[in-house]
């Protein structure tokens, strides 16, 4: 008999069941949950990435919701055996989704949710962490100060790249890289170029704004500009940050040739998602371009690397941490419960997942509403009017 898999419960006589599938930041979540008559039952099983198998013996014969992981394989396995359970909420505690098949939920009347509007700053934040620290070199300038091996000043340690006056690109610039957009373009006086389908009008606005105040203080003013391709971006950009969704026409945007007419010097970060770069083809452009640096979140075989990137002093290397705030992960955790609780309740969704301050106030209860589910459309959820 297969060893039963370790569970926490919380208000162990509630009506509805609501598993997640790992433990998550904060209590408020639980307690949303518990309030509105719902068993809570925590994985608290020793093990990082949960099999298919593990989360269907979770799910078991009676299952009202599941707040999920962007490490889980949520397709048609999962949510035919969650709809068998009696489940019709599912909710992925990440605001990408690209690890759940959605068409596979609608067909069994599961609504999908996610959690946007709370990592918008905390991934810009990194990818900020991420390009400052690749242009400064100061992942290798620490591993030699911990190696005991600075004995002095000299005018070549660690030389790296003056950001201001630089060009930063950005290739997707929605909430996310125009958020990243504004901390450099702000914080370091560098000029914008962007990529997206969309015009990044608010964007252009603030550059616009900002490099007249910075002229009518007497000081060289930032600009801006949306490039035609993106090819422009990379020719152009001394740091290229990537923010695009990862689907068919994003994967391995980042390839051989793209880094072939990328800088010799330019600093690239990507905290999006592993497959939109070739990560084999980035190593062979680390190894000749020693001058090249990045900073990645993500990976391509996440949680593995490509051989030889480790071994790279030109890349920084953190595990899937861009949106690890203690305020964002709290947030995070409690869209994807009220999302679930949302659905189990019969609410409608909410008109903007993007304004989802509402939900977060700790003071008063949440709005009677599903926060962000996205395919509230294909299953004809009614959209929220408050
Ligand atoms: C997300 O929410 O999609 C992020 O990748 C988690 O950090």
């Amino acid at each position: 008999m297969a060893k039963p898999i370790s569970i926490e419960v919380w208000n162990p006589s509630g009506k509805y069941r609501v598993i997640s599938t790992k433990p998550m930041p904060g209590t408020r979540w639980i307690r949303l949950l518990t309030d509105q008559d719902c068993r809570v039952e925590i994985c608290t099983e020793k093990k990082t990435i949960l099999s298919v198998e593990d989360i269907l013996a979770l799910i078991g014969h009676k299952c009202d919701g599941v707040i999920g992981q962007l490490t889980e394989d949520w397709g048609e396995v999962l949510f035919s055996g969650l709809r068998r359970a009696g489940g019709t909420a599912f909710s992925n505690m990440a605001v990408g989704y690209n690890n759940v098949d959605v068409n596979a939920a609608t067909k069994y009347g599961v609504a999908v949710g996610n959690t946007p509007g709370v990592l918008t700053e905390t991934t810009a934040e990194l990818a900020a962490s991420l390009s400052v620290a690749a242009s400064r070199r100061i992942v290798e300038a620490d591993q030699f100060m911990r190696a005991g091996l600075y004995d002095g000043w000299l005018p070549h340690l660690f030389v790296g790249n003056l950001l201001k006056g630089q060009t930063v690109g950005v290739i997707g610039a929605g909430r996310i890289g125009s958020a990243y957009a504004r901390m450099m373009v702000e914080g370091f006086k560098m000029n914008l170029i962007y990529y997206d389908l969309y015009q990044a009008t608010r964007l252009e606005k603030f550059v616009t704004a900002y490099g007249q105040f910075l002229k009518a203080n007497g000081e060289q003013p930032v600009t801006w500009k949306r490039a035609a391709t993106m090819e422009d971006v990379l020719r152009e950009a001394d740091v290229i940050s990537l923010h695009p969704v990862l689907d068919k026409t994003t994967y391995h945007l980042i390839n051989k040739d793209s880094l072939s007419i990328m800088k010799k010097d330019a600093i690239l970060v990507n905290c999006s998602r592993g497959p939109v770069i070739d990560e084999a083809a980035l190593v062979e452009h680390l190894k000749v371009n020693p001058m090249f640096r990045v900073g990645l979140d993500v990976f391509e075989d996440e949680p593995y690397m490509k051989p030889g990137l480790a071994e790279m002093k030109n890349a920084i290397v953190v595990p899937h941490i861009a949106s690890a705030s203690k305020w964002t992960r709290e947030g995070m955790a409690t869209l994807a419960a009220l999302n679930v609780l949302g659905k189990i309740k019969g609410y409608p969704a909410w008109s903007d997942p993007n304004r989802v301050e509402a939900f977060l106030d700790e003071n008063s209860p949440p709005p009677s509403a599903c926060p962000s589910i996205v395919n509230a459309k294909q299953l004809g959820l009614p959209s929220s009017k408050l």
